[in-house]
């Protein structure tokens, strides 16, 4: 490529619009970054196993979406930072953030490992929060150049309206991200930055496959049910926020997962 190929390719990316996806090599975090890369966004993908990012950043990158990895521990707040750096190193700017890594640990409450709680609280809360925090300004600066609605979605989970037994450590760091979203439209709407908690009932996937003696994976809500959500939410007019959207699963009633 010629320099001024070079930065004619630079510019044009630097103008679409991109989302930083924590937790996108697999599960409900890689089926909104394909539904991001379908929309012509270009997408980060983030998560601990580097040759799960290679893989899931090939996928998406066959259609012709521009897709960068970076391998990141979200326990690990200078990882955390480094991750959104090496985003905006790529793409020049920032346009979405997906917060969709997460971790979860049952146990009951009584005797329950602080280790365990500190861990679900650094990744599902606390690196949510650092990101959104160093964010904002990207996302103000993107809204001020136009295109596509400033949005950070998180993914949260019924257990934080409505906890099961056993998941209080995990109910209570969703319930603190539903929170954060509230707080980021309060202070940011002002400035067109949008934000969406979406608390899903089990999803099927990696992460809900401890449970499929109980709950059988078939009887699960499907990544793609939450993508519609995503997609819902992208096509708002800017005049609509949706703060927040509960994802029962069909005969498991209101207050389960
Ligand atoms: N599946 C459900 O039933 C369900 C229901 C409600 C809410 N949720 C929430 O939905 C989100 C996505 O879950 P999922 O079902 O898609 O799970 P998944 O298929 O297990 O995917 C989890 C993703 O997060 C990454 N990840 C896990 N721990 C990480 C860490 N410490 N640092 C960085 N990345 C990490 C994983 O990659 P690595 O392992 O390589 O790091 C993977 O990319 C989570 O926040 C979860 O709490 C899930």
């Amino acid at each position: 490529m010629t320099d001024g190929a070079a930065v004619a390719a630079s510019t044009l990316l630097a103008a679409a619009p991109s989302a930083l996806v924590t937790g996108g090599s697999r599960g409900i975090g890689y089926g909104i970054a394909a539904c991001l890369v379908r929309r012509g966004w270009s997408v980060t993908l983030t998560a601990r196993r580097e040759m799960q990012l290679d893989d899931a950043a090939a996928a998406l990158s066959e259609g012709g979406g521009a897709v960068h990895t970076v391998a990141a521990d979200m326990a690990d707040s200078a990882a955390v930072d480094a991750a959104l750096d090496s985003h905006v190193e790529r793409f020049g700017g920032l346009t979405g953030l997906v917060l969709a890594a997460g971790v979860g640990s049952a146990a009951p409450v009584a005797g329950y490992p602080i280790h365990r709680f500190d861990k679900q609280f650094a990744v599902n809360i606390r690196a949510p929060y650092a990101l959104t925090s160093r964010a904002l300004p990207l996302l103000r600066e993107s809204a001020s150049r136009g295109g596509p609605r400033p949005q950070i979605i998180a993914i949260a989970s019924i257990e934080g309206m409505h906890p099961d037994r056993n998941l209080s450590a995990y109910g209570a760091s969703k319930s603190a991200l539903i929170s954060l979203m509230q707080s980021i439209n309060i202070e940011e709407n002002e400035h067109s930055v949008v934000a969406t908690a979406i608390s899903p009932a089990y999803v099927d996937t990696e992460l809900s496959a401890w449970t499929n003696d109980t709950v059988p994976a078939h009887t699960m809500i499907r990544v793609e049910d939450v993508v519609r959500v995503v997609e819902l939410v992208l096509d708002l007019s800017p005049y609509a926020v949706i703060p927040h959207v509960v994802v029962n699963r069909m005969g498991a009633g209101p207050h389960h997962a």
